[in-house]
């Protein structure tokens, strides 16, 4: 009924130009066989008009197609074929409106990569994924460039935010979820950015060089299982080079991995600013997009020319315009064609992002019980992070302007991050729902800029609550650890002046807390999102019981990291002469090396014995969890199972995870379990290991190989704290790549 109604309303507002053919309730054929028969009917022109896009923000308002929503990207259709046009938009956290090409347009805005991840929950991201495809679409968007599942390797990357942590199989999984949900709404989603785009510095112009076994066992894997548990309609090749060749014209990526191995059917399309060739349509890119960026029309005027010329074979155009044109029909984008102006229900839709920062809040540390905070608070003193504002975002592509607008913007950044880096507050103010949630308490506000005022203010209050920010941006790493300005020395003063100190860390990366001992408690809000305020206030006040655990390690030290600094951060300036592409930002080439390897993140701290400030997985909750009845079986499949129970007197959701130690190997993460749990509860959790997470890949013969052995099992309550501990024989195996 719901899809008879949509046609014919949109039949009926856009007749001039689309009106869904017939054929789009297709019979037997597969959108395969439609999309080669259809291709086989395009002229060389329009084959060509399907492969390559640009941003419809850089032309003039004048210029710019009609009825056509304004975001990341557009492509005419091919009308007399009931080919839409494909029109896309920003990103993983919601409808972004970067720079304001729909003035004053808004969208709700999930919490950060890095808070999604932290709920460790499919389903929530899934349902997040619906909801902004659903804003999308209403939008007029049919294309969403979700999906960013790139590792946090170097926990001051610059767009770690925006990802969903350090371990391939949590970022694969949720990302795969995302991706689902994005695309139930008949929208085509990413995943990104393929492959290694692990940092900012020298993104479009630095080689990562990795062995294929520890690219295949880390960031590979968590694509692959995005891939396995999304089917997204495109993958988004990325700006880096990968083995000194650009990802977007890296055979071994696009046609081996990615076409050979994997079996991926949809198309790939450029990041925005990242063909350095036409050829490249040869080595497993289908679209160049943003063409206006790369600066050359390789995929339009020098691809014509080419094909026509005979360098190019006809067949490889052909190729790429069929592998889009199944994907349209594949996820039905030429059935439920989309148009600017529909009905978005923001408040349902806050609902989704509230549930969303609730249980991405990470309690890190609450000694003496100081929380939930008590109804009897008389005086709270509220400081810094904008907090009577709203709750800060990261800045570049992914930045959502959410419903009510942004309350400050400061443009910061230096480099090509000033086009993007905008520190942004939104959303709900954590200072109005504290007030809100305490209405009988006497609530102040300082911004904290004067430590001596602050620690004044903080002495005469029963409760001070410190929200410490450290803004993060793409196309720009952090180049410390550490809070920005003179936020320790804040939080420092404010918790010597009142012992009931509570520290909300507003961040999009790791931090150090030199002030940790002195402050009883602590949570992780990362950047909330548009409900972020009233979230914290209620994981404060009680009313949430805190859930998430965190998905990427604290170090302890800067010297605990596998790069001491950032790799590129010393690398030499382009000469002045030197054309600077966009983006190519203003250094030489250089090589990145990951000592680490495969083992990113808990792995290297595991593989080297250090001891983080906060491990992988840790969170704590205002209930308590006990583990018990540790059963393992092996042979060819490895299953866990044991028993959660809630031993605390209010209802919890607690994250068991099960970790596999193979000697002289580092431990890895092979699944975990989210139970909600009401008081004395108990239930069964079951978890069967993926092979490939537990194997090595095997270069020469191209397969994974897990060695016949006993293996030991942890479960535990995060990557650093076994509660069980067993044991577990396998029977070699080998599984495809
Ligand atoms: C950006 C990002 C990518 C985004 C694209 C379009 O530079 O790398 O994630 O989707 O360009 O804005």
């Amino acid at each position: 009924m719901h899809r008879h109604i949509h046609m014919l309303l949109f039949s009926a507002a856009m007749a001039t130009t689309f009106v869904p053919q017939a054929w789009a309730r297709t019979g037997q054929k597969s959108p395969d066989q439609r999309a080669a028969e259809l291709v086989q009917k395009l002229t060389l022109a329009q084959k060509i008009q399907l492969v390559h896009g640009m941003m419809p923000v850089f032309l003039p308002v004048a210029k710019r197609p009609e009825g056509i929503a304004v975001g990341a990207g557009y492509i005419a259709g091919l009308t007399e074929h009931g080919i839409p046009p494909q029109v896309s938009t920003d990103a993983s956290l919601g409808v972004s409106n970067l720079n304001d090409p729909r003035k004053g347009d808004v969208a709700t805005a999930l919490p950060s990569g890095l808070a999604l991840a932290s709920s460790w929950n499919p389903s929530l991201l899934h349902d997040g994924g619906a909801m902004i495809g659903s804003e999308a679409r209403a939008k007029g968007f049919n294309i969403m460039l979700a999906g960013g599942v790139n590792l946090v390797r170097d926990p001051r990357g610059g767009r770690n935010f925006e990802y969903l942590g350090e371990d391939p199989l949590l970022a694969g999984v949720l990302g795969g979820a995302q991706i689902s949900g994005v695309q139930s709404n008949h929208i085509i989603a990413t995943i990104k950015h393929f492959a290694l785009n692990d940092q900012e510095t020298g993104r479009n112009i630095a080689s990562v060089e990795m062995g294929e076994a520890a690219m295949r066992e880390s960031d590979l894997l968590a694509f692959q299982i995005g891939i396995e548990k999304g089917d997204p309609g495109s993958v988004m090749c990325a700006y880096n080079k990968v083995g000194g060749v650009f990802a977007c014209e890296n055979p071994f990526l696009l046609n081996d991995v990615l076409r050979r191995d994997w079996g991926f059917k949809g198309f790939v399309m450029s990041d925005w600013g990242a063909v350095h060739s036409t050829e490249a349509i040869l080595h497993g890119l289908d679209q160049q997009s943003g063409e206006q960026i790369d600066g050359k029309p390789y995929f339009s005027t020098l691809l014509d020319a080419a094909v026509t010329s005979g360098h190019i074979p006809q067949a490889a155009l052909d190729r790429a315009a069929q592998r889009i044109v199944r994907t349209i029909y594949a996820h039905q984008l030429d059935a439920w064609p989309v148009t600017p102006n529909g009905k978005i229900d923001y408040d349902a839709n806050g609902a989704v992002a509230l549930r969303a920062a609730e249980e991405g809040i990470v309690l890190l540390r609450n000694e003496g019980g100081l929380l939930p905070l008590a109804s009897t608070a008389r005086t709270i003193a509220v400081f810094g992070g904008h907090a009577d504002l709203g709750v800060p975002s990261g800045g570049g592509s992914s930045q959502v302007t959410p419903v009510g607008g942004f309350k400050l913007t400061e443009r910061t950044g230096s480099g090509i991050a000033a086009a993007f880096a905008k520190k942004a507050y939104g959303g709900a103010s954590p200072l109005e729902a504290l007030k809100r949630a305490f209405p009988n308490a006497d609530i102040s506000f300082d911004d904290g800029k004067d430590p001596d005022a602050a620690a004044a203010l903080a002495k005469r209050a029963d409760i001070a609550i410190v929200f410490a920010e450290k803004f993060a941006t793409e196309a720009e790493d952090q180049s410390t650890l550490s809070l920005d300005g003179r936020q320790d020395e804040l939080i420092g003063r404010i918790a010597d002046a009142n012992a009931r100190t509570i520290v909300v860390l507003e961040i999009g990366n790791p931090v150090l807390m030199p002030w940790q001992s002195k402050v009883p408690a602590i949570v992780a809000a990362w950047y909330s999102g548009q409900r972020g305020g009233d979230a914290i206030a209620r994981v404060l006040g009680g009313v949430v019981n805190p859930s998430g655990r965190l998905p990427v390690t604290f170090p302890a030290a800067q010297d605990q990291l596998p790069n001491s600094l950032v790799p590129g951060h010393d690398a030499q300036p382009l000469d002045k002469s030197a054309k600077i592409v966009y983006g190519l930002g203003q250094t030489k080439p250089f090589d990145i090396h990951y000592p680490e390897g495969s083992d990113a993140g808990y792995r290297w701290f595991d593989r080297n014995g250090f001891k983080p400030l906060y491990p992988f997985g840790y969170g704590l909750s205002y209930t308590r969890f006990s583990y018990s009845d540790l059963r393992t079986s092996g042979g060819k499949k490895l299953s866990v199972r044991f028993t959660v129970t809630n031993g605390g007197d209010r209802k919890g959701a607690d994250v068991p995870q099960v970790y596999l130690l193979r000697p002289g190997k580092a431990k890895r993460l092979i699944g975990w379990s989210k139970p909600e749990l009401g008081p004395g509860e108990a239930k069964q959790i079951q978890i069967t290991a993926d092979p490939r997470i537990i194997g090595d890949f095997d270069v020469t013969s191209r397969r994974w190989i897990v060695p016949a052995g006993t293996y030991r099992v942890e479960v535990g309550t995060s990557a650093t704290s076994a509660v069980l501990v067993g044991s577990v024989t396998l029977t070699k195996q080998f599984v495809k790549p």
